[in-house]
């Protein structure tokens, strides 16, 4: 009964088609930004898809696409298996990360009828094309390892730091937050929020022993190259509370860390 209700009131909220969905569910037409490998030519090809119903997913058409005996365009051409990555289904892994109708989202939780027609995918912009909606985001790893944001002993934290924990646990490292972010370049010194979130967890658990670089890591490579815009916030899918953990982490990595002590490279 829930469950229907919530379709009912998306199909009343769904302001982006501007359809009505008065019983048949419409055929839609799929744009894909498809290349064959790392230095191909990108190429667009369109795929005509009915969804089963209106909580249909992206991922769940992808997979459903490339279930076909022979996947044809729109056109009627042969057409290969369209090549993307997912794992979880359930908003929890961040694989399945790409560009949908010019955003970033997880193909996962991006219902299609709520999407602007024709549904357009890319992949992520920031990072290299392996094939189709395939990105190698292996630059997020780098990053993340070399804030050295890990601790020296065993991790004694309050209640109070558990709820922070937990929230800067949360990310997904599905780099949409790169996406959208005007600073972020992948062979550049700012890492972005992809670092900054994991980092904070290690940053303000004040009762251990932290890795004492981490502080230095995040003057260099978060504080001094971010604009606070919060762009990366709005698109988060997971919805972290990206504000929070960044002003906290510049409370105990800038404001309170070691008086005169200044970034790397200022
Ligand atoms: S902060 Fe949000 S958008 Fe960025 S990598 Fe983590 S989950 Fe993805
Ligand atoms: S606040 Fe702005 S500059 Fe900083 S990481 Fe987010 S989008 Fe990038
Ligand atoms: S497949 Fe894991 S988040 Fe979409």
């Amino acid at each position: 009964m829930r469950i229907l209700k919530k379709i009912s009131l998306r199909r009343k909220e769904n302001k982006n088609s501007g359809k009505e969905y008065n019983g048949a569910i419409p055929q839609l037409r799929i744009d894909i930004l498809r290349r064959n490998g790392l230095d191909c030519e990108p190429f667009w090809q369109s795929f005509e898809y009915t969804p089963r119903d209106i909580s249909e997913t992206v991922a769940s058409a992808l997979t459903r696409l490339n279930e076909q005996e022979e996947l044809q365009d729109i056109n009627g051409n042969p057409a290969g298996e369209i090549r993307w990555e997912s794992s979880c289904l359930q908003k929890k892994c961040g694989a399945c990360a790409m560009v949908i109708c010019g955003k970033p989202m997880l193909a996962c939780d991006a219902v299609l009828m709520e999407l602007k027609q024709p549904v357009r995918l890319e992949p992520l912009r920031k990072f290299p094309v392996v094939a189709d909606l395939m990105t190698d985001r292996t630059v997020m790893f780098r990053n993340l390892k070399e804030m050295e944001a890990w601790l020296e002993d065993k991790a004694e934290p309050s209640e109070k730091k558990n709820a922070f924990a937990h929230e800067a646990s949360r990310c997904l490292q599905c780099g949409c937050c790169l996406e959208v972010c005007p600073n972020f370049m992948p062979e550049g010194r700012f890492f972005g929020m992809a670092s900054m979130v994991p980092s904070s967890r290690i940053l303000n658990w004040e009762s251990v022993n932290q890795n004492p670089a981490i502080k230095d890591q995040y003057r260099y490579h978060i504080y001094d190259g971010c604009g606070k815009s919060l762009a990366c916030q709005n698109i988060c899918p997971a919805g972290i509370r990206i504000e929070d953990l960044m002003s906290r982490s510049n409370a105990a990595a800038v404001w309170r860390a070691s008086s005169g002590k200044k970034s790397r490279g200022m």
